[in-house]
């Protein structure tokens, strides 16, 4: 796919139909670096740019939440300096987006080991959730320090302390129970996983939650992804006949 097509717009796409949840594994800053001859830290900050469009746009058409993968478990193994980076331009963009996102109504919220990040971060994060929480018209949340499999485990450890505390029998565990353990407690699954930069991996992310989502992979680099490309994303998921394990009706 890409962004040279047709174009698609905001009054092409079904109202009724649109995703609830649209989760963004946000990949190849690195690559448009290279391509460029920059550093990879350029990358980053182009793909901050590539955030805020793709919120302002999320906001537009009314998807309600919005959840971006910004910094994985893994992400920490990066070199220092490169990670040092990411952490700036994270603040720089709570800063940044803060009055935008009241202006526009929208709720920030967090997933992910906030106990990891830099205590400066922790700070903007609170704060900005804190005077965002109100807020109804989009969540947008950031994945950070984020990994599925150890939110699942969390999850399963209070659920297994429950239990031997005598709350209720192992038995009596449903997958409702294991959901509300998760840091996405009372949101809707995503419909719709976006993968940018063509690999072919969900690089443990949401796994409890993408069961069902319907998965979009482009080629193009996180850095270029834009409003068309979106656009024409959410048209062709509109298109798509979703089953959940049924046969066509
Ligand atoms: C993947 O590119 C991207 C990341 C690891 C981080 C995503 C961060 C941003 C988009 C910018 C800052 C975030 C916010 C919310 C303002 P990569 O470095 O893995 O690219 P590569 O695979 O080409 O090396």
């Amino acid at each position: 796919m890409n962004s040279n097509g047709p174009g698609t717009d905001v009054v092409d796409l079904d109202r009724s139909r649109l995703p609830a949840h649209v989760a963004i594994i946000m990949d190849g800053n690195g690559r448009w670096a290279k391509k460029q001859l920059l550093n990879r830290i350029k990358g980053h900050e182009k793909g901050s740019e590539t955030v805020r469009t793709i919120v302002r746009t999320s906001r537009e058409i009314g998807i309600r939440f919005l959840t971006l993968y910004a910094f994985s478990t893994e992400n920490w193994q990066r070199p220092k300096s490169e990670v040092g980076a990411l952490m700036t331009l994270l603040k720089k963009f709570l800063k940044n987006e803060l009055r935008e996102m009241r202006e526009n109504n929208i709720r920030l919220f967090a997933l992910g080991e906030m106990e990891r990040l830099p205590a400066d971060v922790q700070e903007t994060l609170q704060e900005t959730m804190r005077l965002t929480e109100a807020n109804t018209g989009m969540q947008l949340n950031l994945a950070l320090s984020y990994g599925a499999r150890s939110e699942i485990l969390g999850a399963a450890r209070a659920l297994a302390g429950e239990v031997a505390a005598g709350c209720f029998p192992a038995a009596a565990i449903t997958e409702e129970m294991l959901a509300e353990r998760l840091y996405t407690k009372g949101m809707p699954d995503p419909d719709l996983l976006i993968r940018t930069s063509g690999e072919m991996r969900i690089s443990n992310f949401l796994l409890w939650q993408i069961a069902y989502a319907e998965i979009f992979v482009t080629d193009t680099l996180w850095p270029d992804f834009g409003r068309d490309e979106y656009l024409q994303i959410l048209k062709a998921f509109q298109l798509r006949e979703r089953r959940f394990g049924n046969v066509p009706a």
